[in-house]
């Protein structure tokens, strides 16, 4: 995917090609192994049933529909928000087949529609690269999250070949699991 594509995500709604956009978050989405990390991640999170979190930059959804599955039991729910209203076009559309406790909602990560300390966790899968100050969004995060609440968050590094693995244990973070093949 050329890079203009991949700046798109700033803004998909205004960019040159919104459905190109959207193919290209298909595509990645059926790749294994990202499924996989997606799945890990939340397998080492503290994230549980009755929990009720929100997947911060939705896009398509997927990972809502795993989170949903997850808290589901015993009341809990799963929220989406994304800026991009023609992503939450697709995503309501594949979670309303799902049956499962999820909502989602049109929003800015830098501005979160939530109470203060109200969600269980935030999740976040590629979007906080798009941000131009990321750790003004973390700090909107932490203003969401309830005391002991979880902020579970993965990004690549885009710019170059470069893996260090393991990663540097940073404090608070989960470390991802196996190294990517
Ligand atoms: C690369 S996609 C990742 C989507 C999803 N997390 C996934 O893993 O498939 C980035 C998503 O973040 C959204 N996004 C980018 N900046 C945003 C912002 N400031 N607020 C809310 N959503 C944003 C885009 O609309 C897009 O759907």
């Amino acid at each position: 995917m050329a890079r203009s594509s991949i700046v798109g995500f700033r803004d998909v709604d205004a960019s040159h090609d919104p459905a190109d956009l959207i193919r290209y978050l298909q595509t990645v989405s059926e790749v294994p192994f990202v499924r996989d990390r997606a799945q890990a991640r939340l397998t080492r999170s503290r994230i549980a049933p009755g929990h009720v979190v929100a997947d911060l930059g939705c896009g398509l959804g997927g990972d809502t529909i795993m989170l949903a599955r997850q808290v589901s039991p015993s009341g809990g729910r799963a929220i989406g928000i994304d800026r991009s209203r023609a992503m939450l076009e697709h995503a309501r559309a594949r979670a309303e087949a799902s049956g499962l406790p999820i909502e989602f909602r049109e929003g800015d990560i830098r501005s979160l529609p939530f109470e203060d300390a109200s969600l269980d966790a935030c999740w976040m899968e590629r979007v906080l690269i798009y941000a131009d100050d990321p750790a003004a969004v973390l700090a909107e995060v932490r203003r969401v999250l309830r005391p002991g609440g979880q902020a579970v968050v993965q990004e690549y590094d885009y710019r170059g070949g470069h893996a260090r693995w393991p990663a540097p244990p940073a404090p608070g973070c989960i470390p991802s699991g196996a190294p990517p093949r």
